[in-house]
């Protein structure tokens, strides 16, 4: 499959972010929140690539199922371990694609009282988005491609590529 993003790029772009985090967050101790499964390598990279205290927790929401187009549901099927009041809050995505599951979290996750909430993520293509959401950090804008590897799946499969592939190219 053809690569669109090699993992020295990919990485290179997390150092950056994490020291852009690293600024913004000077004096404060972020609490990132991971979306499963497929933000996990990104999450690992990015936590180690920030240069503060933090704390990190888990969320599992499921909206596409088997399949690549998107049934527009979001269901919530692991929750956090830790509260959040308080918290300065990073939502850590892999990819947002129709936005649907951003929206979702950012209401579930803003009514539980941090005292900041702001969005992570590795991947946009905004050529799909079905409802607006605003991402404050961005690793690479996509075009409108199914793409795999380094976390991301089709079918579970290949989210232990090194790499971040299109599908079936
Ligand atoms: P959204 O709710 O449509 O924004 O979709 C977000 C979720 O869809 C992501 O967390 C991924 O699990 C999945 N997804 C969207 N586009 C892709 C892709 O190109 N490859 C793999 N997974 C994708
Ligand atoms: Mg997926």
């Amino acid at each position: 499959m053809k690569v669109l993003l090699s993992f020295d790029q990919i990485h290179a772009r997390i150092l950056e972010m994490g020291e852009q985090i690293t600024a913004d967050y000077s004096g404060r101790e972020p609490h990132l929140v991971g979306v499963l499964k497929g933000a996990c390598p990104f999450m690992t990279d990015l936590a180690q690539a920030i240069d503060l205290p933090l704390t990190l927790d888990y969320i599992a929401v499921s909206s596409y199922g088997r399949a690549t187009k998107s049934t527009g549901e979001v269901k919530l099927v692991k929750d956090l371990d830790q509260g959040l009041e308080g918290r300065d809050l990073l939502v850590i995505e892999d990819i947002v694609d129709t936005g649907l599951t951003l929206n979702y979290l950012t209401s579930l996750l803003g009514a539980r009282g941090p005292r900041s909430l702001k969005v992570v993520t590795l991947l946009s293509k905004p050529a799909r988005r079905l409802v607006s959401v605003h991402v404050d950090y961005v690793g690479f804008t996509i075009e409108d491609e199914f793409v795999v590897g380094y976390g991301l799946d089709y079918n579970e499969r290949y989210r232990n590529l090194k790499d971040i592939v299109v599908y079936g190219a």
